[in-house]
């Protein structure tokens, strides 16, 4: 009996391995968490503000959201295909005390309705992040930012721009430029 429980619970731990690994392949995009630091700085470099909500597109493990909700005091989204990490990041919340501040969405971010956010974080590759331009363009209100770890968007000029951990920031809707356009703009 006992033999047969750590069978099964061995099985269900290599099955949530394995989806853990191969969902978010499939969409193009492993699951990497960001540096704690990165994220203090990114959400300080786009002005979180209390009780602003902030989306976090692909949210991995939850870390990114128990950050905003914890030291921001943000009401956080996460939006993320893997079933795996999304269960993941429900246990975070709730063991954390912010079940009523940190709600996860299993979906698909190009297809998600993003109109609520004051904030999107997004941490992806430059491939995926040209991918996900036209729907953020479309879907993010006036006023609201984007902040972009690691890619920029190249048809697009950051109205903030950290070059030694690489953190864009955007206003919305967005400015035609680049970074070399901000540069210019900014040198000194
Ligand atoms: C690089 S990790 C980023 C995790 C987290 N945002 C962070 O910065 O720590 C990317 C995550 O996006 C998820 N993902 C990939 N494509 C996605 C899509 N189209 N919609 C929602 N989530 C996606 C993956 O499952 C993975 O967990």
């Amino acid at each position: 009996m006992i033999v047969l429980f750590f069978y099964a619970l061995f099985l269900m731990m290599f099955l949530a391995g394995l989806l853990w690994i191969l969902i978010p392949a499939f969409y193009g995009l492993p699951s990497i968490p960001t540096k704690p630091e990165r994220i203090r700085k990114a959400l300080k470099l786009v002005n979180l503000q209390p009780d602003e909500v902030l989306y976090d597109l692909g949210a991995g493990n939850g870390r990114v959201l128990l950050i905003a909700a914890r030291e921001f005091g943000a009401r956080a989204v996460g939006i993320e295909v893997g079933p795996v990490q999304c269960a993941l990041i429900w246990l975070r919340a709730v063991a954390g005390g912010f079940g009523d501040r940190i709600k996860i969405r299993w979906e698909d971010y190009l297809k998600s309705d993003l109109s609520e956010a004051d904030v999107v974080f997004i941490y992806a590759t430059s491939k995926e992040v040209m991918k996900s331009a036209d729907h953020l363009k479309n879907q993010m209100k006036k006023g609201s930012r984007l902040v972009s770890i690691s890619a920029d968007f190249p048809a697009w000029e950051p109205s903030a721009f950290d070059d030694r951990d690489l953190i864009f920031v955007y206003e919305m809707p967005p400015k035609r430029g680049n970074l070399g356009t901000y540069m210019l703009k900014n040198a000194k």
